[in-house]
């Protein structure tokens, strides 16, 4: 294999990756001098930059130091930890919650420790990358149902001679179309055909369900709920909400928590105060939801066409690689980050622009938002 033939290719099919540096949060940052309205980031609520989230990890670097120093189950099992644990299974309304170094890590981790080569996954064709990434580690045999096809799952899950543990896991919000899993529809089929049932809230937890993601909006409870607190909550890290012993089997069993440092005093401090905010605002969520309703709207009267999800994820799908980058660079230039997202990320043939919606947005930033990409996507062709 040349690497840079690889790289090459990648970047002659449109799907070269690059970083390029922001030097700031938030919902204007700024890239190389420019001044951008950024519509890319997961800081849903914008907690990322709220004066009581840092002081509160200042506060706990000053008192336990900058590094937990050890995995929880040496050294580094922190106070705050716990307290954080506590905080997000209230949220959660679990018994029970179990940090992990972050979201990713906790997907792996959790599904690895299910499962393994006697088992069977069945999981949304559109899950997470560390969904796949965990159900790969697990070696159980995998069967992939079209995307929230609930009827092909459960053909799936009829198969006869199935003999080892069934488990079914989906996103509750999928991250890169926005749209809502069938919650009902899977907690039925898990416990009619005896499955466990993982549901991963990384884009629902904080704004659903008062915080506590889809599945408690709706009254559902799966085995583990997943969440991150990375987005919504304006920090740093993941967790498995859940029952007590399946908190004391993932600490037994989960390799990405028992093999790995404990979240840094900093970070879980500030996601405490993250979580301690979204109890306070209850509403937050609901405000979130319908600022992103209208500004969808606003879009579609425009000519877009964007699904109407209710959530704060709006796709605008372009389908062609090279077309994406184009529209997205013409976006930047204009004054809006609003980043390409390309295969692997998407199925091939339809590279998207994502824009997300955060609480921060002001309405004015919005409304300019609005005229950017109406005027930009005529410009480019995208519209007509
Ligand atoms: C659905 C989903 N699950 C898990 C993750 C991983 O979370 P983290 O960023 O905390 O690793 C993401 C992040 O993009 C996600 O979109």
């Amino acid at each position: 294999m040349s690497l840079e033939n690889d790289l090459l290719k990648l970047e002659s099919d449109g799907l070269l990756r690059k970083l390029r540096p922001v030097n700031s949060t938030g919902p204007l940052i700024s890239r190389g001098g420019n001044l951008l309205l950024n519509f890319s980031s997961n800081d849903y609520l914008g907690l990322a930059n709220h004066p009581d989230l840092m002081k509160a990890a200042a506060l706990a670097s000053q008192k336990y130091g900058t590094g937990a120093t050890a995995s929880r189950l040496m050294s580094g099992d922190l106070e705050i930890h716990e307290e954080l644990e506590a905080a997000l299974a209230q949220i959660c309304a679990t018994p029970e919650a179990l940090l992990f170094g972050s979201g990713f890590l906790a997907n792996v981790g959790v599904l690895r420790s299910l499962v393994g080569r006697s088992d069977v996954i069945y999981a949304d064709k559109l899950n997470h990358a560390s969904l796949i990434d965990g159900m790969r580690l697990s070696e159980a045999k995998t069967e992939r149902y079209r995307h929230c096809d609930m009827n092909h799952l459960e053909d799936l899950l009829k198969k006869p001679g199935i003999q080892g543990q069934k488990l079914i896991v989906s996103d509750s919000v999928f991250s890169m179309d926005g749209d809502i899993a069938p919650l009902r529809e899977l907690r039925m089929l898990a416990s009619h055909y005896n499955a466990l049932l993982v549901i991963d809230e990384a884009h629902a937890v904080g704004i659903f369900g008062q915080g506590g993601g889809l599945c408690r909006e709706w009254g559902l409870t799966a085995d583990l709920l997943q969440g991150t607190l990375s987005k919504a909550f304006g920090s740093y890290g993941g967790f498995s909400a859940c029952s007590k012993p399946m908190k004391q089997w993932l600490v037994n069993h989960a390799r990405s928590f028992i093999y790995s440092t404990g979240l840094p005093a900093g970070v879980a401090a500030a996601s405490l105060s993250g979580a301690h905010w979204i109890k306070q605002n209850p509403d937050a969520g609901s405000l979130l939801i319908k600022k992103a309703k209208n500004f969808r709207l606003k879009l579609v009267q425009s000519g877009f066409e964007i699904p109407d999800h209710g959530t704060q994820i709006l796709p605008i799908l372009i389908g062609d690689n090279h077309k994406t980058l184009e529209f997205s660079a013409a976006l930047e230039n204009q004054g809006l980050l609003a980043t390409a997202i390309r295969p692997p990320t998407v199925p091939i043939g339809t590279s998207r622009i994502r824009l997300s919606i955060c609480l921060s947005h002001s309405s004015e930033q919005l409304d300019q938002a609005a005229e950017i990409l109406v005027r930009t996507a005529k410009s480019c062709g995208v519209l007509s």
